[in-house]
């Protein structure tokens, strides 16, 4: 597994750690507000390197980004001894890591993560790639970072939207795995939250799954939970005026699949709703036009989870409590749409 250091100064830090390795060349991959908001705090503690710069965003995920990462790899004439930072969000850990992972057959790379959706769920546990064809992550390799820096610092310039989208993905591991932990979240207004104890914990438990299961052949499915619809809900937006961010897809993801566990896992209906409390009081609603359901539907076929025309979800028991593999049939996704969809706005 990589080393995670939870940094409290971050430039410091990332000094101490560049003189203890020993590399050819160094390159920064960052996005366009990344290297304007972040770039600046580890600027000075970052030896001779050079800089290779894309535009934010999701729809940047993308193979003619990676065809201009490699160029610029190539043209600075980075061997297999060369290091790799990458300093920005989900977008350029899972990009850049792909990139340095299969650059002469792979690189060595370090992720600096920015945003608190990478800091707590993206830049740990391997799962590097980008989107294809309209797939999200369809394209991509398991490759572990050499190490992750994690300090809020960033966060301080991070848009509250963002901050908002990465909660998504903390909430979810109290869900999935800890009922305390989801609870103590629950009594507090989510902008009011300690970040840093926050992320320390959420790390630890993608961490732990990850470690017993690195190649998700089993338990590291319940980090799942919510993602089969709220990537397919993420992916059908893309490109669109109802583009989502991550976060808020998934939950819109997390609450159509707390139906699904009501339905398949007989979770309690008295569950389900501090559930929808939690989520709508976050996110509000994002109500989906019913026309759109059967091509969402479709895309969650295309889900990277399932085996042939099997639909496999991560559902919960309870609170605090994930089961994988739930076989699960394309009417009740279109229920779960439905119940959704009726929630009070
Ligand atoms: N590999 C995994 O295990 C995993 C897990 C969850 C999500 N993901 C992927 O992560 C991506 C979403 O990650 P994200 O939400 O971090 O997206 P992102 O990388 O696009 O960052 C969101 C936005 O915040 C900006 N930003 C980043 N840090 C900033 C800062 N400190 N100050 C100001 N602006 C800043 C970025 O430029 C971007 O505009 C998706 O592609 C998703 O598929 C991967």
């Amino acid at each position: 597994m990589e080393t995670i250091i939870f940094s409290a100064q971050i430039a410091q830090d990332l000094a101490r750690y560049l003189q203890t390795r020993k590399y050819s060349k160094l390159g920064v991959i960052a996005d366009s507000h990344t290297i304007q908001h972040c770039y600046p705090i580890i600027q000075s503690s970052l030896p001779e390197h050079s800089v290779y710069t894309f535009e934010a965003g999701e729809i940047h995920k993308n193979l003619d980004t990676c065809i201009q990462i490699w160029q610029w790899m190539t043209e600075q004439a980075f061997d297999r001894k060369a290091l790799i930072v990458n300093l920005g969000g989900g977008v350029t850990g899972d990009m850049g890591g792909f990139c340095a992972s299969t650059y002469k057959r792979g690189i060595r790379f370090i992720n600096i993560p920015t945003t608190l959706l990478s800091q707590v769920d993206a830049s740990v546990g391997g799962k590097l790639g980008i989107d294809f064809m309209g797939y999200k992550n369809h394209i991509g390799i398991f490759n572990q970072p050499e190490a992750v820096l994690i300090s809020d610092e960033f966060l301080k310039s991070l848009p509250e939207a963002e901050l908002r989208s990465g909660y998504a993905e903390i909430i979810k591991h109290g869900l999935i795995s800890n009922a305390n932990y989801f609870e103590g979240l629950k009594s507090k207004d989510w902008q009011r939250q300690d970040w840093k104890a926050i992320i320390e914990i959420s790390v630890g438990i993608k961490k732990d799954v990850v470690e017993k299961d690195p190649k998700e052949d089993g338990l590291r499915k319940i980090l799942n939970f919510g993602h089969t619809i709220g990537h397919a809900i993420e992916s059908f937006y893309l490109d669109t005026e109802r583009h989502l961010l991550h976060g808020e897809a998934i939950a819109i993801g997390m609450l159509a699949e707390a139906f699904l566990s009501s339905k398949f896992l007989r979770m309690s209906p008295m569950e389900l709703k501090v559930i929808e409390d939690m989520i709508l009081a976050v996110y509000g609603k994002n109500e989906i036009p019913s026309a759109d359901f059967e091509s969402i539907i479709d895309l969650c076929f295309q889900d990277k989870k399932n085996e042939g025309s099997i639909l496999n979800f991560s559902l919960l028991r309870r609170i605090g409590d994930c089961e994988y593999n739930i076989a699960v049939g394309r009417d009740e996704i279109l229920q779960s749409l439905t119940y959704y969809n009726e929630l009070p706005a």
